[in-house]
């Protein structure tokens, strides 16, 4: 709890640190909702004439959005954050059971964006409009799930987990060598998350991105 002894006296510490669980949550929702904002910028260029429609730029940030959350967020967030809080508190279950639908309905909100997307390239009258209303909406459900978890998971994660959960959950947050989430899935996600902001018109660039060698540019 931030207390370190100071010749007889312990003395608390001014900040304490946040779990490396909610520090990955927070950096995962920030690399998804910014990919997806992108995107939503990107249809915004294309529809006010702005910018040619970049169906392979598209496809990259479709395959980020699709794969990213099922691969590397939300089976940690289920299987170790939400089945402790459970079972520490069963009013919980209600929001719980809700962020979890929301998984699934994510899901398949992403084959009907895939679907619309198909549409458009074929040359679908509507194409790029039906895929912009099915991608805001997916952004719309996006910004609400992580609104709640954010404001209202790990805040009840904080006030009911015990400091054994919370070892056993930011251990799960932290391991490199698994095979679903490990380094290696997350480096190839860094590096696609790269391959994107490098393919984006010079304005949508965020101005400040670390390179490989982490100088930023
Ligand atoms: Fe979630
Ligand atoms: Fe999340």
């Amino acid at each position: 709890m931030g207390l370190h002894a100071k010749g007889m006296v312990a003395v608390e510490t001014a900040v304490t640190p946040e779990h490396p669980a909610i520090v990955i949550i927070k950096c995962e929702h920030q690399s998804l909702g910014y990919v997806v904002r992108t995107l939503q910028h990107v249809l915004h260029e294309v529809a006010s004439h702005k910018a040619e429609a970049d169906f392979k730029l598209m496809a990259a940030m479709l395959y980020y959005i699709d794969t990213f959350p099922d691969r590397c967020h939300h089976p940690k967030e289920e299987e170790h954050l939400f089945t402790r809080l459970r079972n520490r508190n069963a009013d919980l279950n209600a929001i719980l059971d809700r962020l979890q639908g929301q998984h699934v309905q994510a899901s398949r909100m992403m084959a009907h964006i895939e679907q619309t997307f198909v549409h458009w390239q074929a040359g679908a009258a509507d194409g790029a409009a039906a895929f912009t209303r099915a991608v805001d909406a997916y952004a719309e459900l996006l910004w609400d799930h992580m609104k709640q978890e954010e404001d209202h998971v790990l805040a009840a994660a904080l006030q009911y987990l015990t400091d054994s959960d919370w070892r056993a959950v930011d251990d799960a947050f932290r391991a490199n060598d698994d095979p679903l989430f490990g380094t290696q899935v997350q480096i190839q996600f860094a590096k696609l998350k790269r391959q994107i902001i490098n393919r984006l018109p010079r304005k949508l660039r965020p101005r400040v991105y670390p390179d490989a060698a982490g100088r930023e540019r």
